[in-house]
């Protein structure tokens, strides 16, 4: 994640600009920067590296002004250099950027012979697409507001603008955007953190949302560009409240964080601007044998996603079993095989012991981490990241889709590792994954729906969740989530084994969701669905569009998730089932961040 902070105001701006920066550092700190409008003139500071080589890079060669924007990168697209450190300047235009272009490619390429561009990064291009329409003689807004509509992808702007004073443009797709009020003054922030020193009186932009801030004016449209009034939402000013921002939770928050974390995890991953899996550094499937994945409850689920992705995709054998069992089951372990322990904390002693037997036998092992300074991560031959950031919710939300993405990306690299699958193929696998914040995104708009669906769940005593191929783990994932949150029993199964015994437990209302996006399962998994359908079953399907059409009505509710390829479904869907536990949760008034008996990290046997 990068940070933004910007400031249109009655007083100079460069402190508290840098002040913001700091409060934003935990989002990523690779390099950062400032640009403010001084006698309508953009100026400039940048500098690789924390926050403190800007401001000693400020002290040396100051700058300053009444309106600016400033960030700090976490790089995505480009490497962590000076050069492509936030904001960006095209023209007349400097923009920051926090989230993914999906399309920047195809847009650098349409100023091809045009415009020269100086960087490597994805965020340019909007700088190029403003300046250009300003050019070609449109308004400011007018410029912003088109640019806008050829954009794809997860995104935060902040964009200021030469010999136009006192106004910054903002807008927030997919990755958050705030607004602070101010006495004179305004504000926009990545979150309430960034803004906390500055203003206890915060909007929230939604989904789509943009804006033209000027000292005394607001002035917000939706993604359809009318005028639209948000709510003010009054903070209490402390950093903890800040941190959960305009969330009820800390999983509410993660939650929505997605779209932003399954960005970074991907993009460490695969280089976006050839469509091609990055090779990693200690890191080679060619000879691997066998794949062992080893790990716990969401985590565990995980790496079951991730088998199907590396046999069918990478053909390489993949077994995937929870640590606990493992270890001690004294599992006939191939030298030439590898294992990956999957792991949010790294700490997690069952995963760790694992990992230890793993290497006694001298397999290869690596480390799929949240935290890259854990004991999986110091211990493991290879250490991999999936930038989630800190997750504070116990239950697993922005670090098991993190984990999904980062595990197919692997799968792609080790098929193109093992030679079985050619560019083409692999330009496409890395295109469907680049989709997929956009379509996180897109799947949290379905949060009304489940908040309806929660009423009727939240009544329940039992669930049974289904789903066959990759989508049977995620069904595991579905009723842990259910479980260890609203304290439901509920049951994952395979969708074709609940005739062999388990479907006696159906019941009248019993409440199922069936999980079937429309592949090559699709009609197998709707007939397990019409089997508990006739034996009284309240059946939630989610699916996409094309299911819906199909088979939406032989079910009593139906969540329409965005349409996706089929391997990153699991990746797609896991929103759903995330806010149907969540808010199943909140109706039942539990703890939702801290549920009764668990702990984030499990560090004991
Ligand atoms: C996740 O929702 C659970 N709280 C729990 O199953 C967790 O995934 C498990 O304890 C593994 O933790 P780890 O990823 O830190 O190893």
């Amino acid at each position: 994640m990068c940070g933004i902070i910007g400031i249109v105001g009655q007083d100079t701006v460069a402190d508290r600009l840098i002040e913001g920066l700091k409060r934003l550092e935990y989002r990523g700190y690779d390099s950062s920067g400032i640009a403010v409008l001084k006698d309508s003139k953009l100026l400039r500071s940048r500098a690789k590296g924390k926050i403190i080589a800007l401001q000693s890079r400020l002290q040396s060669h100051p700058i300053d002004g009444n309106i600016g924007i400033a960030h700090t990168r976490w790089a995505t697209h480009g490497a962590p250099t000076e050069n492509n450190a936030h904001p960006h300047f095209a023209g007349t235009v400097g923009v920051v950027h926090n989230g993914i272009i999906e399309n920047f490619t195809a847009l650098r390429e349409s100023f091809k012979g045009q415009r020269e561009f100086v960087t490597e990064t994805d965020t340019e291009v909007v700088a190029h697409l403003i300046d250009h329409e300003i050019t070609l003689g449109a308004e400011p807004i007018e410029a912003f507001r088109k640019t806008l509509k050829k954009l794809s992808g997860a995104f935060a702007l902040g964009i200021i603008i030469d010999g136009l004073d006192g106004h910054i443009y903002a807008a927030r797709r997919g990755s958050p955007l705030a607004i602070g009020l101010g006495d004179g003054e305004n504000y926009i922030g990545s979150d309430a953190i960034a803004l906390a020193s500055l203003s206890r009186d915060i909007i929230y932009l939604e989904e789509g949302d943009w804006a033209v801030i000027t000292q005394h004016k607001i002035d917000i449209f939706d993604a359809d560009d009318n005028p639209v009034v948000r709510p003010v939402t009054h903070t209490s000013g402390s950093l903890a409240a800040a941190k959960k921002g305009n969330y009820r939770h800390y999983m509410l928050k993660e939650i929505h964080e997605q779209p932003e974390t399954v960005g970074h995890a991907l993009t460490h991953y695969i280089d976006a601007f050839n469509h091609q899996a990055v090779s990693l550094e200690g890191l080679d499937f060619k000879d691997v044998s066998r794949l062992t994945i080893i790990a716990c409850g969401t985590a565990s689920y995980a790496g079951h996603v991730a088998k199907y992705w590396f046999e069918q995709i990478a053909e390489l054998p993949c077994e995937i079993d929870i640590a606990s069992e493992f270890r001690y089951r004294r599992p006939a372990l191939d030298t030439k095989g590898m294992a990956l322990a999957v792991s949010q904390s790294g700490e997690t002693a069952d995963t760790l012991a694992a990992l230890r037997y793993c290497q006694s036998k001298g397999l290869k092992t690596g480390a799929l981490v949240n935290v890259m300074t854990s004991t999986m991560a110091r211990e493991a031959d290879v250490a991999l990241p999936i930038n989630a950031g800190p997750e504070i919710g116990v239950a697993s939300t922005k670090a098991f889709t993190a984990q999904l993405t980062s595990l197919l990306a692997l799968s792609i690299l080790a098929a193109r590792q093992r030679g079985v699958i050619d560019e083409a193929r692999e330009v496409e696998l890395c295109s469907e994954l680049t989709q997929v914040p956009r379509l996180v995104s897109e799947a949290l708009l379905l949060d009304e729906d489940i908040q309806v669906l929660a009423q009727d769940l939240s009544k329940a005593t039992s669930a049974f969740y289904l789903g066959r191929g990759a989508l049977f783990p995620l069904a595991l994932e579905g009723a842990l989530k259910l479980k260890e949150i609203s304290y439901i029993h509920a049951e994952g199964y395979a969708a074709g084994e609940l005739k062999h015994g388990p479907i006696a437990l159906i019941e009248e209302g019993t409440p199922v969701i069936v999980l079937a996006p429309h592949d090559e399962l699709f009609e197998k998994t709707i007939s397990n669905m019409q089997e508990v359908a006739s034996r009284g079953a309240r059946v939630i399907l989610i699916t996409d569009p094309e299911g819906a059409l199909a088979a939406g009505h032989m079910a009593d509710s139906v969540l329409i998730s965005p349409a996706c390829a089929m391997q990153t479904a699991p990746i797609v869907l896991s929103v759903a089932i995330q806010l149907l536990a969540y808010h199943t949760a909140v109706l039942l008034g539990t703890d939702v961040d801290q549920p009764r008996n668990l702990a984030k990290s499990v560090t004991v046997e």
